[in-house]
């Protein structure tokens, strides 16, 4: 086995990070948002995760206060759009530094659609959308106790948009959506296959857990 501490890793054996390999795949976090003036925005973040069911909350996190987060935090709010494999090349394209003002939407070739409880608008091509509310934004410490330049964008959930047409039997299929997700630097997963295991019984609804 390899053991490196995070600063001291042999760069000619490990010229990548393996860091963002490990943690992987990750859900990407399509962020669209809408500053007080109007402008939109629209970024994928692979920081990015549920937390908890009930309430139900997710986040992302900026490396640097980029707009997604500077617009969520002055609005209070921001829209997560699944980000699948008919849309994998438009996702890659809203990650461009586009300046402020200009929409990702409209580079990427995407539609907006309007949202019900936000003022953010949806990806209108994407099969899922969730609407949320900032409930924190927390400026990440490091070890020392020193503030970074790294902001976790934390929301609540408190609309929900589905696509019908990925309905059956009342369950949301995960196969014809195919969602994608990180697996660090520019290598991607889809889920184009699921498998199921019965958790032991006795956990209940103590258990809780996503
Ligand atoms: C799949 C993918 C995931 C990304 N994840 C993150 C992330 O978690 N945090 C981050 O700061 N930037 C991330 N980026 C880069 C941002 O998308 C990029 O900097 C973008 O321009 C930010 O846009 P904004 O300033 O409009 O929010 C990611 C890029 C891609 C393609």
């Amino acid at each position: 086995m390899i053991f490196y501490e995070p600063h001291a890793r042999d760069r000619s054996l490990l010229p990548h990070d393996p860091f963002k390999q490990l943690i992987a795949p990750r859900p990407v976090g399509w962020i669209s948002t809408m500053a007080i003036n109007g402008d939109v925005n629209l970024a994928p973040y692979s920081f990015f995760n549920a937390f908890s069911g009930a309430p139900p909350l997710v986040g992302f996190s900026s490396e640097g206060f980029k707009d997604s987060a500077s617009f969520a935090q002055e609005s209070g709010e921001f829209v997560w759009n699944m980000a699948t494999w008919d849309l994998r090349d438009k996702m890659n394209a809203t990650s461009a530094p586009l300046p402020r003002g200009s929409s990702e939407f409209t580079h990427a070739g995407l539609e907006t659609a309007p949202s019900k409880l936000v003022r953010a608008p949806r990806v209108a091509e994407s099969p899922a959308s969730l609407e949320c509310k900032v409930t924190q934004v927390v400026r990440l410490n490091d070890l020392t106790g020193e503030a970074t330049d790294r902001y976790l964008v934390i929301g609540q959930v408190i609309g929900v948009h589905l696509n019908e047409a990925y309905l059956r039997e009342g369950m949301m299929d995960i196969t014809l959506m195919k969602p994608i997700a990180r697996c660090g630097y520019q290598d991607y997963a889809v889920v184009d296959k699921v498998f199921s295991i019965k958790r032991p019984p006795g956990g209940g609804n103590q258990a809780g857990g996503g």
